[in-house]
């Protein structure tokens, strides 16, 4: 064993989701290493422990796989679980350190950021209940990055990756673990397997574009081998370690195709997609995308469809920029509502006091008490699951929804790669100007109140603040601002528009148009123009 002299590198900050930074970043000596032996540090060593550890299979996943069980051995840990050939979706990792009560799990991704040498990498810590690492304990790995001397590696030869079962490095166990084989046996308790196989018996046609991520083998076992879609039901399925030079965010700008082929005449009857790490996803129907937010909605509404949640719902909890469609379903089933900070790590508390079943963000996250990650795959299989119940199409089953909820127009405007400058002075901006903003006349928007979120877990009592601007309008349209915690290079400006359109409204604008009098009044009164001379979004999902 060798203890290697290192010294503080800086910027080795968690953000949203861990540590995200340029590949070529990772690859410097010691960068990776002292950023495992901080994370190593912070939870009080790795002595007689043991980890879950996978990744998306993006390159560099499988140098830094073995770079970590080289670390985890010299620092004495017992035993480390390691999906095959180094995958794991984030979802099949989470389980994983639930089912096998690890003391946490190490995943390497950097989700829906493309994969390569000049692109993203990003590795993040998982608490024991399967759950990203919460504030404190990133803030304490951040700590250790700031003062760390030395870090811990075995000098031994790689371990093989590819073949299942049990090997030894110095004292510690290394088990290779089929990645697919525990996460599918969980959806088979979540939902009704044989209800789905008939779906599929009955002609009913889906396309499941895997992105060459990491949710390709998970996909096609539960889909095609399992439930008996055709084969070719999953495309773009074999994962690559530069996710064959895409963008594997699953949205209608990066998942392009197959949006122009739900939206054709050749469309099957569903469509979804999911992202590098697996734990993201978009649901579309024929000739209808389905926005995240209300993808919540719909689920929270008719989760009782599914086995697993046959009992009913404790309560819902959505991202504060997420749609308040979730909400509205909520307060009509009468179950517990939360607004939480961006993140899938605030929700972990919620799911573990068992205050809320179902969450999501409105980045096409969604997930359930079952693993403590967002689950692409598993939010596919439950509108399924609720599709073959309800024998609709999903615009049926989308204005039945609005019928009796209303609906929330919403979109998010991405200004993407800003100078990091221009995206602190906007929110300085907004922050100096909150108490002057209400009564504010914008367009034919009048500001009914603005504020800056901060959120109190009401678990563990512990506040995060600086979570975002919010603008409410007195028409019952939203604009919130934030700036990215998981990009790469420079700043990025996200502006959450939303509007309500109660039961009786017109629901079938065009989103855009119907956001068209919010957006003009938000970046107006965020001056987004003279901050960054920019006048349209990058992106809009
Ligand atoms: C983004 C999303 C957020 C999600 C995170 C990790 O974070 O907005 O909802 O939890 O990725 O997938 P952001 O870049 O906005 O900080
Ligand atoms: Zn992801």
């Amino acid at each position: 064993m060798d203890t290697i002299a290192t010294a503080p590198i800086e910027g080795q900050v968690p953000g949203t989701s861990g540590l995200r930074k340029k590949t070529r970043i990772f690859t410097q000596t010691g960068y990776l290493e002292n950023f495992v032996q901080s994370i190593f540090n912070a939870i009080g060593g790795a002595d007689d422990k043991t980890f879950v550890v996978g990744g998306d299979g993006r390159f560099f996943n499988d140098t830094a796989i073995q770079t970590i069980v080289k670390m985890a051995a010299a620092n004495g840990a017992r035993k480390l679980i390691i999906g095959r050939n180094g995958l794991l979706s984030t979802p099949a990792a989470s389980h994983l350190i639930r089912l096998n009560k690890t003391d946490g799990g190490i995943i390497l991704s950097a989700s829906h950021n493309p994969g390569g040498i000049d692109e993203d990498f990003g590795i993040k810590f998982n608490v024991p209940n399967g759950g990203p690492a919460p504030e404190g304990i990133t803030g304490a790995i951040y700590h250790q990055t700031t003062v760390l001397q030395e870090y811990r590696i075995a000098d031994v030869a790689d371990i093989g990756l590819s073949r299942d079962g049990i090997q030894a490095v110095g004292a510690m166990q290394v088990e290779i673990v089929d990645p697919v084989a525990r996460y599918h046996d969980l959806m088979e308790t979540l939902f009704d397997f044989d209800k789905l196989r008939a779906l599929f018996a009955s002609g009913f046609r889906m396309k499941f574009d895997a992105m060459h991520a990491v949710t390709g083998p998970y996909a096609t076992a539960i889909l095609e081998k399992a439930l008996g879609a055709p084969e070719g039901t999953v495309i773009n399925g074999v994962p690559l370690p530069d996710f064959g030079r895409g963008h594997p965010d699953p949205n209608p700008v990066w998942a392009k195709p197959l949006m122009v082929l739900m939206m054709s005449p050749q469309a099957p009857d569903f469509g979804a997609a999911s992202d590098g790490d697996g734990d993201r996803n978009m649901v579309v129907g024929r000739s209808i995308y389905v926005t995240p937010s209300d993808s919540l909605a719909v689920l929270a509404a008719n989760a009782h469809l599914a086995p697993g949640y046959q009992a009913g719902l404790a309560g819902v909890a959505r991202s504060m920029p997420t749609s308040a469609a979730s909400d509205r379903v909520a307060e009509r089933l009468g179950i517990n509502s939360f607004e939480t900070p961006t993140g899938w790590k605030f929700f972990g508390n919620l799911l573990d006091e068992g205050l809320v079943t179902l969450c999501g963000e409105e980045s096409a996250g969604t997930g359930s008490n079952h693993v403590r990650e967002k689950d692409g795959l598993w939010a596919v299989l439950l509108w399924l699951n609720i599709l073959a119940e309800r024998r609709l199409s999903v615009l049926e089953i989308l204005n039945d929804h609005w019928n009796t909820y209303g609906r929330d127009y919403y979109s998010r405007h991405d200004y993407e790669a800003i100078p990091i400058e221009a995206g602190n002075e906007i929110m300085d901006h907004l922050r100096n100007r909150l108490a002057e903003l209400p009564g504010q006349v914008h367009g034919d928007e009048t500001v009914a109140s603005a504020d800056e979120f901060s959120y109190l877990d009401p678990v563990d009592g512990s506040v995060s603040e600086n979570q975002g601007m919010r603008i409410q309008f007195e028409s019952g349209s939203r604009a919130v601002f934030r700036l990215s915690g998981t990009g790469t290079e420079g700043a990025t400006l996200r502006i959450y528009l939303s509007r309500f359109a109660p039961p009786g409204d017109d629901h079938g604008l065009e989103t855009q148009q119907a956001l068209r009098q919010v957006q003009q009044a938000a970046m107006a009164i965020a001056a987004v123009q003279a901050h960054t001379g920019r006048t349209d979004p990058d992106v809009c999902t």
